[in-house]
C-alpha cells in the first residue's frame, strides 16, 4: 500500500546548501555588506521567494520556514488578505505619507482596532516603525509619566539594537558592546532562567531569590525606589532561549511595581499577537496589569514594517511635547496590512491552531530530554519554542559546536529554525497558522538532525 500523498507542499533540498548560485551570492555578500553582517550568518543559502510556510533559495531548494521573518510573518508568506489590503492601500494612498503631519484615515482605523484588542486598561497608542523604536518610546513615556529616571531591566533580555534599547537588554556582552559605555540609567538584574539559575538554586525551593534580589540588593545598595521610573521586561524571554518565568515571579514583580509606583513596560514585540497561545503573553498571568506595551513584528501581519506602543491614559497623556515615531511610522499601506492581519487572527481561529501546535510540540519534543543525551532542556509556550543542547546533563556544559551542527544538518534536511553563532540552543518560530501535519514533519527533521549529530559525536 502506498502512503497517502501529503496535503501540503513539503520541503525538498536536492542540492546541498549552499548550492552554486547561493555560494556565489554569499561571497558577494561578504564583499558588499559591513563585515559583522556576514560574520554572524548561519543560514547557508540566499533566499529567492517565500510561499506559505516554505522558503525557496536561489538554487531551487525548498525549506520549511520556522523563522517567519523573526516572528514577523505570523500567517505565513503571501497571506492574501494582508498583502492585498496593503497593496490596495499603497495604491489608493499614493505611497509614503508623513502621517504625524497629515493623518491618513487608516491610522485611526488601526488605532481603534488595537485599543479594542488591548488589555482593558490601555486606551491610547503611539505609532512607530520598529520594535527598537517602540521600546525607546516606552522608556520616554515611562520617564515622562513619573518624572523619574532609572529603569530596571533583565539580564538576557533583548529589546532592540539602537543605543538605548541595545543597552536596556543586551542578551550577551557582544550585543551590548559599543553601546553600554554611552547610555546610562539602566539597572540590570537577573531574570528567572530556572534551568540555569544564576544563584545556583532550584525553583520553588529558592523562594525566588532573583526577585528578592531587587529589594534586598538593588533598592538597599544602589537606588531608592522613588528614583525608578519603571521596569522593562519580556513576559517570556525570546532571544535568550524562551525563558518562561514562574507565575509567582510575575505576580511578585507586579506587586513590587504597585508598591513603589513603577511603570511596567511589557515588551510584547516578539510575543504579541498570539505567538505564545494568547493574544498577549502577559495574559498568561491574568492578575497582572501592565502600563505600556511595545509592539512590532507580527503587528505587520507579514506585510510592511510597523510598530506601536499601547498604553494607559496616565502614561500616554503625561507630556504633550513628546515627539515619537518618525516620517515612516504607520504608513497607510502598513496600517491596512496590520488591520487585515489582526482581523485574520480573530476570524481564522489562529489561536486554536497555536494550541494544537503547542500540543504536538509537547508530545514530540519533551521526550527528547530522555532520548537524546545532547538535549538538556526543551521550553515551549504556544509556538514559542527552544531546545537547549548540553554536552553533559550534570554540569549542563553548553554544546555550542553540536548545536551549530544540528542546525546545519536540519537545514540540509529542509528545516530552517533560528540558530545564532556561539549559542547552544535552536529556536522555532513557526507561522501561527502552519498546518499541524507540516509542523510535525518539521519536528521530525529536527529530531533526525539531533540523532545524526549525536551518532557522529559518539
Ligand atoms: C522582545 C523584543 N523587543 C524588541 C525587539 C526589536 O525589534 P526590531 O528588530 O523590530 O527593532 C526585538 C527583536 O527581535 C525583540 O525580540
Amino acid at each position: 500500500m502506498t502512503s497517502p500523498k501529503p496535503m501540503y507542499e513539503r520541503p525538498h533540498v536536492p542540492i546541498p546548501p549552499p548550492g552554486p548560485k547561493s555560494r556565489a551570492l554569499l561571497e558577494k555578500e561578504k564583499r558588499l555588506l559591513y563585515s559583522a553582517w556576514s560574520a554572524d550568518k548561519t543560514v547557508p543559502f540566499i533566499l529567492k521567494a517565500k510561499r506559505g510556510w516554505l522558503l525557496e533559495d536561489v538554487d531551487g531548494n525548498r525549506y520549511l520556514d520556522m523563522v517567519t521573518g523573526w516572528a514577523s510573518t505570523p500567517l505565513g508568506a503571501r497571506y492574501e488578505p494582508v498583502l492585498k489590503a496593503s497593496v490596495e492601500a499603497l495604491w489608493e494612498s499614493g505611497g509614503v505619507e508623513c502621517v504625524s503631519y497629515i493623518t491618513d484615515y487608516r491610522v485611526l482605523a488601526l488605532a481603534e482596532k488595537l485599543i479594542a484588542i488591548a488589555p482593558p486598561n490601555m486606551t491610547r497608542v503611539a505609532p512607530d516603525t520598529t520594535g527598537t523604536e517602540a521600546v525607546e518610546a516606552s522608556l520616554r513615556l515611562a520617564r515622562a509619566a513619573t518624572g523619574r529616571y532609572f529603569i530596571i531591566t533583565f539580564h538576557g533580555s533583548f529589546h532592540g539594537g539602537n543605543y538605548t534599547a541595545g543597552t536596556a537588554g543586551p542578551t550577551s556582552p557582544d550585543v551590548g558592546k559599543g553601546l553600554r559605555e554611552y547610555v546610562h540609567g539602566f539597572i540590570h538584574v537577573p531574570y528567572p532562567t530556572c534551568y540555569r539559575c544564576p544563584f545556583g538554586q532550584t525553583y520553588p525551593q529558592c523562594g525566588l531569590t532573583c526577585l528578592r534580589y531587587i529589594e534586598d540588593v538593588i533598592l538597599r545598595y544602589e537606588v531608592a525606589p522613588e528614583q525608578i521610573a519603571g521596569v522593562l521586561f519580556e513576559p517570556i524571554q525570546g532571544e535568550n532561549g524562551v525563558q518562561i518565568p514562574p507565575d509567582e515571579w510575575m505576580q511578585g514583580l507586579y506587586a513590587m511595581a504597585q508598591k513603589y509606583g513603577w511603570v511596567l513596560i511589557d515588551d510584547e514585540v516578539q510575543t504579541g499577537f498570539g505567538r505564545t497561545g494568547k493574544m498577549w503573553a502577559i495574559e498568561h498571568w491574568p492578575d497582572v496589569q501592565v502600563d505600556l506595551m511595545p509592539l512590532a513584528k507580527s503587528l505587520s501581519g507579514g506585510a510592511l514594517p510597523i510598530a506601536a506602543v499601547l498604553g494607559t491614559e496616565e502614561t500616554m497623556t503625561a507630556d504633550d511635547e513628546l515627539y515619537l515615531g518618525g516620517t515612516f511610522a504607520w504608513q497607510p499601506a502598513a496600517c491596512a496590512g496590520a488591520l487585515a492581519g489582526i482581523e485574520a487572527l480573530e476570524q481564522e481561529r489562529v489561536l486554536e491552531n497555536v494550541a494544537e501546535l503547542e500540543r504536538i510540540a509537547r508530545e514530540v519534543m519533551l521526550p527528547w530530554r530522555e532520548t537524546y543525551a545532547l538535549v538538556g532542556d526543551v521550553r515551549i509556550k504556544g509556538t514559542y519554542i527552544a531546545v537547549e543542547f548540553v554536552r553533559d546533563r550534570e554540569r549542563k556544559t553548553p554544546a555550542v559546536d553540536e548545536a551549530a551542527a544540528i542546525h546545519q544538518t536540519a537545514v540540509r534536511k529542509g528545516l530552517v529554525g533560528i540558530y545564532e553563532n556561539g549559542l547552544w540552543w535552536i529556536r522555532l518560530l513557526p507561522a501561527l497558522n502552519m498546518p499541524p501535519e507540516l509542523f510535525r514533519h518539521g519536528l521530525t527533521l529536527l529530531e533526525e538532525a539531533i540523532a545524526d549529530v549525536e551518532r557522529r559525536a559518539a
